[in-house]
């Protein structure tokens, strides 16, 4: 916590509060020197719950890193990232409001984050590379999921890569074979094969929840996009590797690092 947020008073509190409303409703929890932006999250104190089941697995120092939190919401994470020390941490996200409220919790803190307006599908724009990308909470929001993943493989991962998505099915895994005959159906009804359910309504109530992966999906998703996971700390969260990409077709197929693949 800032120590000079921690200290105002109550009328500062009153006005911090205030200020919060008028940000509209806020998905991050974040606590503002005693003023919590979402306190009726319905999943409780979000995302700290969820981060402190995965956060151990992130470096603690991180002097001299970059960071991309994409999705970044009211900013959250990227207050996390700053807090451990990223020189430079940026947070981009397609909804103005949400980049609003981030602008404003890392102002409140007295955190030097930038945020920008950008979607994950242009992240080519940004023309730079980051030590460390978040992608929290945003791939089943996406039509396009595996296209997300390869325009960030190809354009701004350089190292670490932080992914988490909702998961449904179950969280056991099986080996995947290198092909499977065309007589061979067996496999696809099997709850360990990789699979990613598709939500043409709602689900939740959120009809931006396009796709639901079981864990052996989202596990065969990163690995054929170039990531290799290193830690599984949390059941949705997986820290992984930035590799060569494995041969084979796939969203992007002119790569602009051709000396990307295997
Ligand atoms: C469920 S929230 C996750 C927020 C945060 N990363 C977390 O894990 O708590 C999804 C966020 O992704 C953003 N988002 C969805 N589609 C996006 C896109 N195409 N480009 C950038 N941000 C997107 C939404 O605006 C929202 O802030």
């Amino acid at each position: 916590m800032n120590a000079q947020i921690a200290e105002i008073n109550t009328d500062d509190r009153a006005h911090v509060a205030e200020q919060v409303r008028g940000l509209g409703e806020w998905f991050h929890n974040i606590d503002l020197g005693g003023v919590e932006t979402a306190p009726e999250h319905f999943l409780g104190d979000f995302p700290r719950v969820k981060w402190e089941r995965f956060q151990h697995a992130i470096p603690a120092d991180l002097r001299g890193k970059s960071v991309l939190d994409i999705g970044c919401n009211g900013g959250f994470y990227s207050i996390e990232m700053k807090r451990r020390g990223a020189h430079r941490v940026l947070g981009i996200d397609f909804d103005e409001r949400y980049l609003a409220q981030a602008h404003f919790a890392a102002d409140a803190l007295g955190l030097d984050i930038e945020f920008r307006k950008l979607s994950v599908y242009d992240v080519h724009k940004l023309g730079e590379q980051f030590d460390i990308v978040l992608f929290l909470g945003v791939f089943y929001h996406l039509r396009h999921p595996l296209l997300a993943l390869d325009l960030i493989h190809e354009h701004v991962s350089r190292d670490l890569f932080v992914f988490q998505s909702l998961q449904r099915g179950t969280d056991a895994v099986e080996p995947v074979d290198d092909d499977y005959g065309f007589w061979h159906t067996d496999a696809f009804a099997r709850p360990t094969f990789p699979k990613m359910y598709f939500i043409e309504k709602r689900y939740a109530g959120d009809p931006t929840n396009w796709w639901i992966p079981n864990r052996a999906g989202v596990e065969a998703m990163l690995r054929s996009a170039g990531f290799e996971i290193l830690e599984h700390p949390e059941n949705e969260v997986f820290v992984c590797r930035r590799r060569s990409l494995p041969s084979g077709p796939r969203a992007i197929y002119v790569p602009i690092r051709r000396d990307d693949y295997d």
